[in-house]
């Protein structure tokens, strides 16, 4: 089965996003969980940016044995110099350089000529390549590139020692045909250079970035560029648990796998969340509170007679603890009899039809009747106490 490695950027990219700073000791923590994960490439950080972010990469790059470990560099001497001294002590090391090549950026943001640019990026990744083994580099906002100028960057940069080259949709614009047609293209112009890997690195300005990193894979890609949560400047970067778990679940249409343990996706996203003190919306998919929760009533009993009605993962491969039902007021009651019986209690046609009309009361006021509620609402019934099943008092367990 042909692989695609994943590389996770979630302390680079996702960590350089307000509100998702990260210290040392964090961004430690959660790189062991990520090599837990079975991440292929940890980016560690951007040394140049700060003390900081120099401590924490090499930090990374010290304690991480399986995983290989990036940093990042523009394409300028002062950047490589800091990228190569932070990933010194890496097992497996990986210099990632990159430098903008849209007119866009060439002209306001570099005050570069297409030419200088040309120049810039030979002379540094030959520098780097010198240094380290393993290099990436990357052409910044690729997507709004022209794309004969594109291919002549990637040819550069693959002549100079590169064997990694990511085409960033920096600003998250491209639609999904449009990548693909990309990859497409820069395939055809770097067959010659042997041991060549065509990376994908999709940001979400327009909800795409999963769906662009999918077409990416299907016209050749085999890296993608993601982050945990989909955490990442702007709208976020992909979402590293999507992307595997599409891979997963549709892998006869991709026909590729990844070194990712699955078990490992929930337990990554909690630590993320609970690092950052940011927690996930719960309709997200994958990793969200409500992702395998099923309200209605007709997807409960279809979820009781058999998961693939309704589940195309199960929450079990993901790690996720247990399926929570959550018995709202579109549940059934063949839904909240299983419910009752997982809780431990085998009811008869009338303790149920009590126990069902008191959580529905319940669920009116309060939207979810939880498992705490139940056992109160099941002891009231069986004390023969049912009117006291619709008293408010229960009500006050119903966020618990
Ligand atoms: O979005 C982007 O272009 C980047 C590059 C530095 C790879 O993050
Ligand atoms: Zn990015």
């Amino acid at each position: 089965m042909d692989t695609v490695h994943i590389f996770d950027t979630t302390l680079r990219d996702g960590e350089q996003s307000p509100g998702f700073s990260m210290n040392r000791e964090e961004k430690l923590r959660l790189a062991r969980q990520l090599e837990r994960l079975g991440v292929d490439i940890i980016e560690a950080g951007f040394p140049i940016a700060s003390e900081g972010d120099f401590e924490a990469a090499r930090a990374v790059a010290q304690e991480v044995k399986d995983s290989r470990v990036a940093a990042l560099a523009r394409a300028y001497l002062p950047d490589i110099d800091a990228g190569l001294r932070a990933i010194e002590p890496a097992a497996k090391p990986r210099l990632h350089i990159f430098l903008a090549t849209s007119d866009l950026h060439l002209k306001y943001k570099l005050r570069l000529s297409r030419e200088a640019a040309l120049e810039q990026i030979g002379k540094m990744v030959r520098y780097a390549r010198e240094r380290c083994d393993e290099i990436e580099f990357s052409a910044e906002d690729a997507s709004r590139s022209d794309i004969d100028y594109l291919a002549r960057v990637f040819e550069i940069a693959a002549e100079a020692g590169a064997t990694i080259l990511n085409i960033p949709d920096t600003v998250g614009y491209s639609t999904p045909e449009e990548y693909g047609a990309i990859f497409r293209h820069i395939a055809e112009h770097t067959r010659r250079f042997p041991g060549i890997i065509l990376s994908a690195h999709c940001h979400n300005d327009l909800g795409l970035a999963v769906a662009n990193s999918l077409a990416a894979i299907a016209a050749g890609a085999r890296q993608v560029e993601c982050t945990i949560n989909g955490i990442g400047e702007r709208a976020g970067n992909a979402s590293l648990e999507e992307i595997v778990v599409a891979l997963e679940v549709r892998r006869a249409s991709f026909g590729v796998g990844t070194g990712i343990n699955l078990k490992e996706i929930y337990a990554t996203s909690r630590l993320l969340s609970e690092i950052t003190g940011v927690s996930v919306a719960p309709n997200k998919a994958v990793v969200g509170a409500n992702a395998f929760a099923h309200e209605a009533g007709i997807h409960q009993d279809g979820i009781l007679k058999n998961p693939l009605t309704y589940e195309i993962i199960s929450p079990q491969q993901v790690g996720v603890p247990a399926r929570r039902l959550v018995l709202g007021k579109h549940s059934g009651r063949n839904a909240l009899r299983a419910h009752l019986l997982e809780l431990g209690f085998m009811t008869n046609d009338e303790e149920l039809r009590l126990c069902y009309s008191a959580a529905m009361a319940l669920a009116d006021e309060a939207k979810q009747v939880t498992d705490r509620d139940l056992l109160t609402i099941v002891h009231q019934v069986r004390r023969g106490n049912i009117a006291a099943a619709n008293e408010p008092g229960i009500g006050a367990t119903a966020g618990d």
